[in-house]
């Protein structure tokens, strides 16, 4: 299976935590291992936002803002991709698939200004034809609202691209934090890809999605 696996920052957090890191790369390696082709993620998390807001107080442009954030999620790529002993962080799509053609596996971080890391992996998952997309996140899954903000928001196990549009909006801002960036839905929406979101806290979740076992919330 032709797997994109998004880890968000927030959930490895700042400075990223290394017990964890660890066990999302065996449990990755574990994967490759049953034949699986593997396109990771990485976001910047809490100190990507950080780096956002000095540049902000700085008065640099939003462009600006979002590219310090870049930088910061390919630290976060650097270190898993020192681990999972492939050393080596593409800073474009078409690098990052010749990476996952000829090794069967790949990390990066961010791309562009003005998305996030959610829409990095969509954009990979398009161009290299992925099977299933699966955002670990620091939420169990998407909620009917923001369960941070709404101690009463359920727990959804499958959702329509159309509803989740609804839920998140429509529009990019730097360091957004919504449970899948604006413009990462728009593209999944047209691409009819599969997409499971995961509590990103327990790397086992990978390994029960490939499974099929229903966990998580199911996007279509
Ligand atoms: P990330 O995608 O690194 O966030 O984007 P994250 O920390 O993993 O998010 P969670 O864990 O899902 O919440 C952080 C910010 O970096 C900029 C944007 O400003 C984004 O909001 N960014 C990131 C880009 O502009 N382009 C990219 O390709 C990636």
């Amino acid at each position: 299976m032709r797997l994109v696996i998004r880890i968000g920052g927030s959930v490895l957090g700042s400075p990223p935590k290394p017990q964890l890191v660890e066990s999302y790369c065996s449990t990755i390696l574990s994967l490759v291992a049953k034949g699986n082709k593997i396109g990771l993620v990485v976001g910047g998390g809490k100190l990507a936002r950080e780096f956002i807001h000095i540049a902000k107080k700085l008065n640099l442009s939003r462009e600006k803002q979002d590219t310090i954030a870049i930088e910061i999620s390919r630290v976060n790529a650097k270190l898993f991709s020192m681990k999972l002993g492939i050393d080596l962080v593409p800073r474009n799509i078409n690098s990052m698939i010749s990476n996952l053609e000829t090794k069967g596996i790949g990390v990066m971080g961010g791309l562009k200004p003005g998305i996030t890391t959610d829409t990095v992996a969509a954009i990979l998952s398009s161009k290299w034809k992925a099977d299933l997309l699966i955002k670990c996140s620091d939420q169990s899954g998407i909620y009917s609202a923001d369960p941070k903000v709404h101690s009463n928001a359920k727990k959804l196990d499958m959702i329509t691209y159309e509803e989740l549009t609804k839920l998140v909006g429509e529009e990019h801002r730097p360091g957004i934090h919504t449970i899948v960036d604006p413009i990462a839905v728009r593209y999944l929406k047209r691409q009819r890809l599969k997409m499971v979101v995961v509590d990103g806290y327990d790397p086992t979740n990978l390994i029960k999605v490939v499974e099929g076992k229903k966990i998580g919330t199911t996007v279509y």
